[in-house]
């Protein structure tokens, strides 16, 4: 894992941000695994303006999102699509068509999920896959307990989740307690992943994913094993972690490293 730690949430998102300018200038049509929540709403802030000041195109990029409730049809204001469209889509030159989020209307569930994993394998995989963190330590909607390797599929969602995810629901509203998420081996088959925490209240999450057991217990550990996870996150975040300041000093070292490769070029 690389772990970058910054002074706050807008280095973060700008760091994060990079991270998919660089990879769809390097690679056009770029296939990117997005998600929802708070976290990567400034991440998606920062795309926005790159595209409008014509820094970055999306016209060849394809995208798939991580996780929709189960029950809500992408018009629906609280699904993760309309969400995308409000905090990303519309407002960039990506085209619509290509545009995955897992239907959350679906007929059968069970034979969506798989369509949607044939999906991404079609498209070459998943380049980069953007992450946030539930403070159960979930990725997507992998709740706690998870399996590992599991595939796309229909979760529960823990009641810390959806107490979490209450604040975006008016009071009497339905709030759906299933979900179709990729699943943990999804996430992991990603060529990329880079995972942002912002806040004290990640600050636990955060440790027991970095230098906590591989566990299903903590399914965002999982990341330990993939060759290429980026973590991202501020002071608060990393607070909890045995010991920041060799965090710092690895990546201080690994950005020396990067500009002597850049130099031999
Ligand atoms: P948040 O959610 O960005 O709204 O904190 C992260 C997550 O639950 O994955």
């Amino acid at each position: 894992m690389q772990i970058v730690i910054l002074k706050d949430a807008a280095q973060v998102a700008e760091y994060g941000a990079n991270i998919f300018i660089e990879q769809i200038k390097n690679k056009a049509n770029s296939v990117i695994g997005l998600a929802t929540g708070s976290t990567p709403v400034a991440l998606y802030q920062e795309l926005i303006k790159k595209n409008q000041q014509n820094k970055v195109s999306f016209a060849d990029v394809t995208s798939f999102n991580l996780d929709e409730y189960l029950g809500l049809k992408g018009d629906h204001p609280q699904s993760y699509r309309h969400f995308m469209g409000e905090q990303l889509f519309n407002h960039i030159d990506i085209d619509v068509n290509n545009t995955h989020v897992p239907p959350g209307d679906a007929k059968n569930p069970l034979t969506a999920c798989n369509a949607y994993e044939d999906k991404i394998t079609k498209a070459g995989g998943i380049d980069v896959q953007l992450l946030g963190i539930g403070r159960n330590a979930h990725i997507g909607f992998n709740e706690p307990s998870s399996g590992l390797t599991s595939r796309t599929r229909v979760k529960t969602l823990t009641q810390a989740t959806i107490d979490d995810n209450a604040r975006f629901f008016a009071e009497d509203e339905y709030q759906p307690h299933l979900s179709i998420t990729m699943g943990i081996g999804t996430i992991l088959d990603s060529k990329k992943v880079v995972l942002l925490a912002t806040g004290e209240g990640k600050a636990d999450a955060i440790k027991d994913m970095v230098e906590g057991p591989l566990a299903a217990i903590c399914p965002a550990s999982a990341l330990q094993l993939h060759r290429d996870a980026v973590i991202v996150i501020d002071e608060a975040a990393a607070s909890k972690l045995a010991d920041t300041e060799f965090y710092k000093h690895i990546e201080a070292e690994n950005q020396k490293l990067i500009a002597h490769l850049a130099n031999l070029k």
